[in-house]
């Protein structure tokens, strides 16, 4: 009964999906929780207030101007009350509206009134899914921190075939289970910002001054942090890797660019730059692409140092996030260099990693780490990047919680 004392609001909006509603209930009741239904105009035309009402065994919401539903429970009261609103099925309609801050009916009301965590799971026609206006309106939900169970790939009841159907009921019964079970998100109220990736620095139009870097650490950090519950904004070179989930992404090129996106993202609690940023830009990129002519002088680049974006961050006098944790990427003397750097940048830890060719880091699979704290230098084994960032989201959670 792992929902026992938790409330989930249960917003049902109009769509085919609707049905599936009723048996979500179903299994939140059988795990101990407490549902409130709020159905929409439109939702109540696929289920009835009277199904919801036996399975909740609650009274259902339906109208904002009911002089009784305020006089029993005002909207404000109904929206704070619940430990989660879910948005089950949510449609394309509901999700345009909540990105634009409407509150033109009872659902969007709760929904903007809240002070609590949202998560919504999608159902729509492939083409209203994929449409630049639902992705726009998603990825302005993400930003603000809503929680997504994304539609899964199959055929639908239009008759067309794609994502768009409502993931099935276990794996957003999982991520409610995962907003409500506290153990599970010791970095919930947490905001973390992490970069990750390459920078590239522009020597013409079309040539610039890159890295190996594959953005496969700092994005299973970004993820591994989010699963524990921490709001995640990701601040990302150009790398070839789907955004995790749950997580708000932002997407720069140079270093001069990722240092202004990790600025603007604060204040937060936690931040990890494990982005590989160039030490050095062109002084002046052309502004016409550099042409070979017969004859003609081999162009010579000049460069100036790029803004230090660790150091900037961690010595900041207003706004420094409570743990400031830096990358240090070496090819010789790992450990000599990581320590100097943790002092020299004011940071607090250093995760120190041998980027040289024989041990393949740099665009791998696998991770070999040295955390570098205060306290000394704890050498961890050879693992996926993924398990290093488990690893050591686990190990930032603990600093968090005073273990
Ligand atoms: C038969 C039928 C099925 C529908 N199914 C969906 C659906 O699966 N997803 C969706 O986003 N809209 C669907 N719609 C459209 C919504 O019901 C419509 O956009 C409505 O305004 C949504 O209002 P609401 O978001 O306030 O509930 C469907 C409409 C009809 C008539």
């Amino acid at each position: 009964m792992s929902l026992t004392g938790r409330t989930v609001l249960l917003i049902i909006p109009g769509g085919i999906a609707a049905y599936k509603a009723l048996e979500l209930v179903r299994l939140l009741k059988r795990e101990g929780g407490r549902v409130r239904a709020v159905l929409t105009e439109a939702g109540a035309q696929f289920v009835t207030p009277l199904s919801l009402q036996a399975l909740t065994e609650e009274k259902v919401y339906t109208d904002l101007f009911s002089l009784t539903d305020e006089s029993e429970m005002g909207h404000i009261q109904l929206s704070r009350a619940a430990d989660l609103l879910v948005v089950a099925p949510a449609s394309a309609d509901i999700l345009a509206r909540m990105a634009a801050g409407l509150a033109s009916d009872l659902a969007t009301t709760l929904l903007l009134a809240t002070d609590k965590p949202v998560l919504v799971a999608p159902a729509m026609n492939v083409r209203m899914w994929t449409h630049a206006a639902t992705v726009a309106n998603l990825a302005t939900l993400k930003a603000r921190g809503v929680s997504v169970v994304k539609p899964e790939e199959g055929p639908m009841a239009c008759g067309e075939f794609g994502p768009g159907r409502l993931a099935e009921l276990p794996v957003i019964l999982e991520a409610i289970r995962a907003h409500l079970t506290p153990a599970a998100r010791p970095l919930a109220g947490q905001h973390a910002l992490v970069t990750s990736g390459p920078t590239h620095e522009p020597i013409d139009p079309v040539r610039y001054i890159a890295n190996r870097s594959s953005g496969r650490q700092g994005h299973a950090i970004a993820a591994a942090l989010a699963a524990l519950g921490a709001r995640v904004t990701l601040v990302s070179g150009p790398v070839t890797l789907p955004d995790p989930a749950g997580v708000a992404v932002v997407k720069v090129e140079t270093a001069a660019q990722m240092l202004a996106a990790c600025e603007a993202a604060l204040p937060a609690e936690i931040a990890v730059f494990a982005a590989a940023v160039a030490d050095w830009r062109v002084a002046e990129p052309a502004a016409l692409k550099l042409k070979k002519a017969p004859g003609a002088e081999v162009p010579e680049l000049h460069f100036l140092p790029n803004p230090d974006i660790l150091a900037t961050i961690a010595q900041r006098a207003e706004n420094r996030p409570r743990l400031v944790v830096g990358f240090a990427a070496e090819t010789h003397d790992l450990l000599a260099h990581a320590v100097a750097k943790r002092l020299r940048k004011g940071c607090d830890w250093i995760v120190a990693n041998d980027v040289s060719d024989r041990s393949g880091v740099m665009g791998g699979a696998e991770n070999e780490i040295h955390l570098v704290t205060e306290a000394g230098v704890e050498d961890w084994p050879r693992l996926p990047k993924e398990a290093v960032a488990g690893r050591l989201a686990d190990r930032i959670a603990a600093e968090f919680s005073g273990d």
